[in-house]
C-alpha cells in the first residue's frame, strides 16, 4: 500500500493511502471520540461525534467514513467542534439513565470515556426523554434500551462477522429502537456460542445474563 503524509494537529503523520481518518489519528495516540465505529466493521458514519475539520472540506466531515489523502490538513479540537460533538452527544444522553457508578460497564464504556472526553456535558443536559424503556430478557443476551445509543454495532457484526442477521432497526427518529428477529429457540441455537453483538456494543445496552 503506498504511504501518503498528512498533518494531524500540527504533527506531520505518515499513512497508507486509502487509511480511515480515525483510525491513522488513533494510531497515532490521537484520541478522536468515536461511538459507532469498529476496525472490524464497515464505516457507519452513525454517530457524529469523530467529526473533524479538514482544511478546504465543508462542514465536518466524520474521520470515520473518510480516507486520508495526501497532503490533507486536520483539526481535531476546537470550540466549534466541541460544541458540534456536545450537541451530539447530549442527543444521545436525553434517554439514558446515567447510573454510570452503578452501570456494569463503568469505566469500560465508550460513551463515558466520549462524554469525559468532550467535558461540560452534564451541565447542559436536557433531559426531556422518556427513559424507563426497560430491558429485554433473551436466553443468551439482555437489551437494555435505556443504554442503546443506536450505533448499530450490534446490528451490524449480527450482519457482518456472524452472518446471522438475527438483529435490525426499527421505527423512525426518535422511536427507533433494535429489535430482534428470532424466536427464542433459535436465539438458543444461533447466540449461545456467538455473542458478537455483546462484545461490540460499547455501552451496557448489550449484556450477557446475569
Ligand atoms: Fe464516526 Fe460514529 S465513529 S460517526
Amino acid at each position: 500500500m503506498p504511504k501518503i503524509s498528512l498533518c494531524i494537529d500540527g504533527r506531520e503523520i505518515e499513512a497508507a493511502a486509502g487509511a480511515s481518518l480515525l483510525e491513522t489519528a488513533l494510531e497515532h495516540g490521537i484520541y478522536i471520540p468515536h461511538l459507532c465505529h469498529d476496525p472490524d466493521l464497515k464505516p457507519h458514519g452513525g454517530c457524529r461525534l469523530c467529526l473533524v475539520a479538514v482544511r478546504g472540506a465543508r462542514g465536518f466531515p466524520a474521520a470515520c467514513t473518510t480516507q486520508v489523502a495526501d497532503g490533507m490538513v486536520v483539526t481535531t479540537t476546537g470550540a466549534e467542534l466541541d460544541q458540534v460533538r456536545r450537541d451530539m452527544l447530549e442527543i444521545l444522553l436525553t434517554e439514558h439513565p446515567l447510573d454510570c457508578l452503578s452501570c456494569a460497564k463503568n469505566q469500560h464504556c465508550a460513551l463515558q470515556t466520549a462524554a469525559a472526553y468532550i467535558g461540560d456535558v452534564r451541565r447542559n443536559l436536557r433531559r426531556t426523554g422518556t427513559p424507563g424503556q426497560g430491558a429485554e430478557f433473551t436466553p443468551c443476551f439482555v437489551l437494555g434500551r435505556d443504554y442503546c445509543i443506536l450505533c448499530q454495532k450490534c446490528v451490524r457484526a449480527c450482519d457482518e462477522i456472524a452472518h446471522k442477521k438475527l438483529l435490525t432497526v426499527v421505527g423512525r427518529g426518535g422511536l427507533s429502537r433494535v429489535a430482534i428477529f428470532a424466536s427464542q429457540a433459535e436465539l438458543v441455537a444461533a447466540c449461545s456460542d456467538c455473542l458478537e453483538c455483546v462484545k461490540r456494543c460499547p455501552t451496557a445496552a448489550l449484556r450477557p445474563l446475569p
